[in-house]
C-alpha cells in the first residue's frame, strides 16, 4: 500500500521548506497595521451573520520543558502562576462575548497549550462554567469538545473532571516511547503511563483518543521509531498525528539544546516516514491529509471520504461552517475575511486585559485574491482535488487566464505523476502527491518568496 505513496526520487526533488497551511495566507504574512485589519469590523459582521462558533482557549503553562517544543508556552513550577492568567482570560471571554453575542452557538470547544491540564480541577471547572455562562455552548455529544493532554499532568482526578466538564475527545502528547530519545528531548514519559490514561479515558466514555508523534527527533532511527509505532498501535488510538520535527533553533531557543549531529539524516527520516505510513495503513488507518491518520470509522476519516473536511489553525476539523475565536495569549481568530492574533507575551496580555483591552497584536484582512487562493488551497489540502470550473463559478473568474504561471507549474507536477488532470479539467492529487501536498499548495501561494519559505521547516 505504501508503494502507492512512495517515490523517493520525487520526494527528494520536491522536498523543500514550506508552510503547513493551517491558514492561507499563513501567519507569517500577519502585520501590525490594526486599522487596516479592522478586526472589530470583522467581529461585528460575524455577529450579524450569526454563524456557529468554534472557541479555542490557550493555556500556556507547562511543568517541564521539552527541548523540541515550538508551541507558545510558559514553563513554571509555580502552580499559582495560573491565577492572574485565568483572570485575564475570563475578562477576554466576557469582552468577546459582548462583541460576538452571548447567544452564539458554540459547536466546537478546544483547550490547547502549553498544557491545559496544568490547571487544577477547580480551575478547569471555573473556566468551563465561565465560558458556558458567556456563550451558548452546546451540551453532550452535540459539542465537539477536545483538549490537549500531557499524561504527566493528569493527577488528582483530572481525567474524571474533564469528562464531567463535557470533554469528549483527548489528544495525548507522546512523541516517542524510546528512553534514549525521551532523555535527549527532556520528556520522560513511560508507555505504561500513557496506556493507563488511554484505558481510563475509554472506560469513562471519551469518544476519541488521538496521539501526537514526532519523527526526526534526536537518536531516532527507522528501527527505533518502528518500535514506538508498534507500541502505540497496541493502544489503537482513533487518530494519530505524525509530525515532522520542525527544528528552528533561531526561533525556539530550547531547541539549541538538541545537538544537530543527533538528529537523523534526511534518508533515515524518509525511511521512518515510509515505514510508518505502510504500518499505519496496514493497521486500518486512513491517511487523511498532511500528518494525520484516523481509523476508517472515525468522524475525521468519514468527513474526508465525504469531502467535508476543513482546515484551520487547529489542524483538520469537521466544522467548516464555524467562525473561530481564539482566546488567550498568542491565540488566533479566523473570521470570514479577517485573521487576527493576540500578543504572544503573557505579561502584555495580562496587563492589557486588566484595563479591559483585548491585546490583538497583528493580523490580516484578506482581499479577494487571498480568498480565491485560500479556497483552492483548502480544496487541495482537504479534498486532494481542484476543480477550475467550480472555482470559476464561485469567484466569477477565468481560471486559465487568472493562473497562467500556476497552471504551468501544475503541468510539471502532472508530468511527474503528483497530480492527474481528468478529461473534465479537474486536477486530482495522486498518492505520491499526497505526501507533497504542501508543495502542491505552494503553487497557489502568492507570498511564496524564497525569503518567506526560509521561515518554515522542511516538508519531509
Ligand atoms: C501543545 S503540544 C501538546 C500538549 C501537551 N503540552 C503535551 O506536550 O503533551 C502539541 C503538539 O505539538 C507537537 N510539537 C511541538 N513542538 C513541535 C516541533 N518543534 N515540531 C513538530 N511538532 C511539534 C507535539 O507533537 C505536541 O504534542
Ligand atoms: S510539548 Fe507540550 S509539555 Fe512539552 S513544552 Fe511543549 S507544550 Fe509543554
Amino acid at each position: 500500500m505504501s508503494n502507492l505513496y512512495w517515490k523517493p526520487g520525487l520526494i527528494r526533488r520536491y522536498d523543500r521548506q514550506g508552510p503547513r497551511y493551517t491558514s492561507y495566507p499563513t501567519a507569517v504574512e500577519f502585520h501590525e497595521d490594526l486599522a487596516q485589519i479592522d478586526w472589530p469590523g470583522a467581529a461585528a459582521k460575524s455577529r450579524q451573520n450569526g454563524k456557529p462558533l468554534s472557541l479555542y482557549l490557550h493555556i500556556p503553562f507547562c511543568a517541564h520543558l521539552c527541548y523540541y517544543c515550538g508551541c507558545n508556552k510558559v514553563v513554571t513550577k509555580k502552580r499559582d502562576r495560573t491565577r492572574s492568567y485565568l483572570d485575564a482570560l475570563k475578562t477576554e471571554i466576557q469582552l468577546q462575548s459582548r462583541r460576538y453575542g452571548r447567544d452564539r452557538v458554540v459547536e466546537q470547544l478546544h483547550w490547547g497549550g502549553g498544557t491545559p491540564t496544568f490547571l487544577s480541577p477547580a480551575e478547569m471547572q471555573e473556566l468551563m462554567d465561565w465560558t458556558r455562562s458567556h456563550f451558548n455552548v452546546l451540551e453532550g455529544a452535540a459539542l465537539d469538545c477536545s483538549i490537549e493532554v500531557d499524561p504527566r499532568e493528569m493527577q488528582d482526578g483530572r481525567l474524571e473532571k474533564l469528562h464531567q466538564l463535557g470533554f469528549n475527545r483527548i489528544s495525548i502528547g507522546v512523541q516517542d516511547t524510546d528512553p534514549k530519545v525521551q532523555k535527549a528531548v527532556n520528556r520522560i514519559q513511560s508507555p505504561e503511563m500513557t496506556e493507563q490514561l488511554i484505558s481510563e479515558a475509554r472506560d469513562l466514555g471519551f469518544t476519541s483518543v488521538s496521539i501526537d508523534l514526532i519523527y526526526g527527533l534526536p537518536h531516532q532511527s527507522s528501527q527505533s521509531f518502528a518500535r514506538t509505532l508498534d507500541e502505540i498501535l497496541q493502544w489503537k488510538p482513533d487518530r494519530i498525528s505524525l509530525f515532522n520535527y520542525a527544528h528552528l533553533p533561531d526561533r525556539f531557543a530550547p531547541q539549541r539544546r538538541i545537538r544537530e549531529e543527533d538528529i537523523p539524516k534526511p534518508d533515515e527520516k524518509l525511511k521512518m516516514l515510509e515505514n510508518s505510513i505502510s504500518e499505519l495503513v496496514e493497521h486500518g488507518y486512513d491517511f487523511i491529509g498532511m500528518d494525520h491518520f484516523a481509523l476508517h470509522d472515525n468522524s475525521l476519516a468519514e468527513a474526508s471520504r465525504n469531502g467535508e473536511l476543513h482546515r484551520n489553525f487547529q489542524g483538520y476539523t469537521t466544522h467548516a461552517n464555524c467562525d473561530l475565536i481564539g482566546l488567550g495569549v498568542s491565540s488566533i481568530s479566523m473570521l470570514e475575511d479577517c485573521y487576527f492574533q493576540n500578543t504572544p507575551d503573557i505579561s502584555e496580555y495580562e496587563a492589557a486585559l486588566s484595563e479591559e483591552r483585548i491585546p490583538v497584536k497583528r493580523g490580516l484582512r484578506l482581499d479577494m485574491d487571498d480568498e480565491i487562493r485560500r479556497d483552492i488551497i483548502l480544496e487541495l489540502i482537504c479534498r486532494f482535488e481542484l476543480s477550475p470550473e467550480a472555482i470559476n463559478q464561485r469567484w466569477g473568474i477565468n481560471f486559465d487566464e487568472y493562473f497562467p504561471e500556476e497552471i504551468s507549474l501544475l503541468q510539471q507536477m502532472v508530468k511527474d505523476g503528483l497530480v492527474h488532470q481528468q478529461i473534465d479539467g479537474r486536477y486530482r492529487v495522486m498518492p505520491p502527491g499526497r505526501l507533497l501536498i504542501r508543495v502542491i499548495c505552494q503553487v497557489f501561494d502568492r507570498y511564496r518568496k524564497p525569503s518567506a519559505t526560509r521561515q518554515f521547516s522542511r516538508i519531509i
